[in-house]
């Protein structure tokens, strides 16, 4: 959507996986604190968004208000502090007659919810599916609030979080900032690798102000591993799907804070070129994805799926040149992300060892004059 938002896709927190529909205005003014504390906001976390569970059940004169015991200070205040940390302030809504969690939907009142959200100082509009008629057509229903969002005169980004209909990126890369591709994700390994099977082919939909979107983060939540944690934040980078993290930051692992810190994988995710990355070859367990970068690189992702009655395997994982548009012969130099760390120089394809659940993350950086931005991975 060309409403100036989202040139780069999204980065912030939200408080949904983590919380679900229990929040209140104390915590989230502790999460506003701590993403100044933290460098979250600094590594590019400014967001800071709520989603279901804010509102009372019912409408007041006509207008969503927030709930009274959870927020008494009100949603402007609140909005209020989260600007005056430096960070821009979010809030959800649906599409439907009720939120997923049962509050009052913004169908038929778009204008008059928009221009709320507007009078209150929010930057960011998440905007659920649930309780809509069949009758009523998707895409008028989330054209309705583009245009109520637009009419307001204030910069909203506007997520689009369309669950259950076909194929939605034919339709919202005109209507919102981003779209969901697939289903709510878990804390869990099986969940992270489904949702990415769900995005292969996707790239070519976005673009600069309107982005795939695979989720919010769950690093830092439920069992997973390092490797499975910085897996779920690389390809979410690689593929531009929005960074939201999902954990609550009040008590997070430093292991964890250090993988959604990763400065390199950020700035692959944050690339002027803006084109998303994709699945470019699989055998197996072993899966290579990338992506190009503005300049000429090329951003990879090198993942390792295995899992054989609970044995891990470690793969040596190649890629050449050739699969990303790069002349055989040329020499690049070769930089592992997560590691931060110069791998030397490689000509024609370069071999990482990957161990079972995690990723390597690449920059190849071709030397002399062959540098071309212009190869796509579709
Ligand atoms: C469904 C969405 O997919 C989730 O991300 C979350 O917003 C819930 N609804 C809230 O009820």
């Amino acid at each position: 959507l060309e409403n100036g938002q989202a040139q780069t896709p999204q980065m912030g927190w939200n408080s949904w996986n983590s919380f679900g529909p229990k929040i209140d205005e104390d915590m989230i003014r502790a999460t506003a604190d701590l993403m100044v504390e933290l460098g979250l906001r600094d590594a590019g976390y400014v967001y800071l968004n709520l989603d279901d569970g804010w509102s009372e059940l019912e409408r007041d004169d006509g207008r969503l208000t927030a709930n009274k015991a959870a927020f008494p200070s009100g949603i402007p205040a609140l909005a209020g502090y989260v600007h005056s940390k430096g960070l821009k302030f979010g809030i959800y809504g649906d599409a439907g007659s009720h939120t997923c969690a049962g509050f009052p939907g913004s169908r038929g009142f778009e204008e008059v919810d928009a221009q709320t959200f507007a009078d209150w100082g929010v930057d960011y509009l998440k905007y659920d599916n649930c309780f809509a008629p069949a009758s009523d057509w998707v895409v008028d229903r989330y054209t309705a609030m583009r245009d109520a969002l637009n009419a307001t005169g204030r910069p909203i980004l506007y997520s689009m979080c369309e669950w259950g209909v076909a194929d939605p990126w034919l339709w919202a890369p005109e209507v919102g900032n981003s779209w969901r591709t697939t289903e709510d994700i878990q804390a869990n390994w099986e969940s992270i690798v489904k949702i990415l099977d769900g995005n292969h082919g996707l790239s070519r939909f976005a673009g600069q102000g309107g982005w795939n979107d695979a989720d919010m983060l769950e690093v830092g939540n439920g069992q997973l591993t390092v490797g499975e944690q910085r897996t779920h934040f690389a390809l979410w980078a690689l593929l531009k799907s929005p960074l939201l993290i999902g954990a609550d930051i009040r008590s997070i692992h430093p292991s964890s804070l250090e993988v959604l810190k990763a400065a390199e994988v950020i700035a692959i995710h944050q690339d002027e070129l803006g084109v998303a990355g994709d699945l470019i070859w699989q055998q197996g367990a072993n899966r290579v994805y990338a992506a190009p970068l503005a300049g000429g690189d090329r951003a990879v992702v090198l993942m390792n799926t295995h899992t054989t009655g609970g044995q891990y395997l470690t793969s040596n994982l190649t890629v050449t040149w050739r699969q990303l548009g790069l002349p055989h012969d040329a020499s690049a130099r070769v930089r592992d992300l997560f590691a931060e760390a110069d791998l030397g120089e490689a000509t024609g394809s370069v071999t990482a060892a990957v161990q079972a659940h995690d990723v390597r993350v690449l920059r190849i950086s071709p030397l002399g004059g062959q540098r071309s931005d212009d190869w796509r991975p579709w």
